[in-house]
């Protein structure tokens, strides 16, 4: 049978080690491309010759232009650049719209049924560019931060508490920056909800750090973002669309209603398929959690006002 034919876009950080990762799954073929000459033809050389070791067989090809990608079923776009220690998601906004924007065009000129999943930051505006340029079906875009988000927040409670961080389940809602809403209702430590496990002070502690969570990890590198654990998020929605699992997972998923939300991308517990985002979960807030939602909903409102006014509305 025919495996799944996946296309990484960039060929950096996160789109080398999503591919390494898919190509570690052995039931996918990879196309890897970068603008950078070179730099996808070699990682993906690299990937097949560390197959015969890990005991893989998937093909990895490596390419500057498009016409590999042709007959995709998803593609994962994380082209772009990341951000420098000191600057917010937010300041790569042009620069990575106008990236984005071209990468739609060329991805779905020959891949008519991709699925598109974004990573490339400013995640929720991103996302939106891309629905907005490839006019498909809001089914088949999605972004990936709450998966990681939700990661990092679970690392951060299992450390704390000395448990297995498989034991315990999170959810993060709103956009991919600093007013994202961990739901510390929805979490549990071997399901027991994690209010009764810690102090408020040590909570709002972990929570903060899951906000800052991408920019502790800026700093340490100096150069770059985090790769290993978005790279890993991706993939668990790469997965859980192609194999149908019917995942919930927080995904940035386009609202037309859900949450009070009209017309935007933001992080939403959604249901991943075959169709892609097959539906949006509608969990029931407080009053303090919805509003703590809706600021995190004007923030990526305001930049897919700022989206409109680069692409013309
Ligand atoms: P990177 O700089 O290592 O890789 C980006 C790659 O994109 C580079 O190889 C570059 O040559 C390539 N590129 C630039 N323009 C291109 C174009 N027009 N066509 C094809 N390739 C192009 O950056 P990294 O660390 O891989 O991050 C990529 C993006 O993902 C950044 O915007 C970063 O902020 C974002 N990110 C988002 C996360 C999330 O949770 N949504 C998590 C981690 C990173
Ligand atoms: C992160 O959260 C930079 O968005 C990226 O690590």
């Amino acid at each position: 049978m025919a495996r799944p034919k996946i296309t990484v876009v960039g060929a950096g950080n996160v789109g080398g080690t999503v591919a390494q990762r898919l190509a570690e799954k052995n039931c996918y073929d990879v196309v890897l491309v970068d603008v950078v000459e070179g730099i996808p033809q070699g990682k993906a050389l690299d990937l097949v010759q560390a197959g015969p070791i890990c005991g893989y067989e998937s093909k990895v090809v490596g390419t500057n232009g498009y016409e590999e990608t042709g007959g995709s079923s998803l593609a994962v776009i994380t082209s772009g650049v990341p951000r420098k220690p000191g600057m917010s998601r937010d300041e790569l906004l042009a620069t990575n719209a106008k990236i984005v924007s071209g990468v739609v065009r060329e991805l779905t000129k020959r891949s008519p049924d991709v699925i598109l999943v974004l990573v490339t930051n400013p995640l929720d505006a991103m996302t939106y560019v891309a629905h907005k340029v490839s006019g498909f079906p809001k089914q088949r875009v999605v972004g990936m931060a709450g998966v990681l988000d939700a990661a990092r927040f679970r690392s951060f409670i299992a450390a704390e508490l000395g448990v297995p961080a498989v034991d315990i389940e999170a959810m993060v809602l709103g956009g991919h920056g600093d007013t994202m809403v961990p739901l510390l209702r929805y979490t549990t430590v071997a399901g027991r909800p994690l209010a009764e496990c810690l102090p408020k002070v040590r909570l709002d502690a972990l929570v903060q750090r899951t906000r800052d969570g991408g920019a502790e990890i800026v700093n340490l590198l100096k150069a770059g973002s985090a790769f290993y654990a978005p790279s890993a998020a991706t993939v668990e929605m790469v997965e859980a669309i192609l194999k149908d699992q019917k995942k919930v997972l927080p995904c940035a998923a386009r609202c037309d209603g859900e949450y009070g939300i009209q017309g935007l991308f933001v992080g939403v517990p959604a249901k991943l398929g075959r169709g892609g985002v097959e539906r949006i979960i509608e969990y029931e807030l407080t009053r303090e959690e919805q509003a703590a939602l809706q600021g995190s909903v004007k923030a990526v409102r305001e930049l897919c006002l700022a989206v409109d006014r680069l692409l013309g509305a």
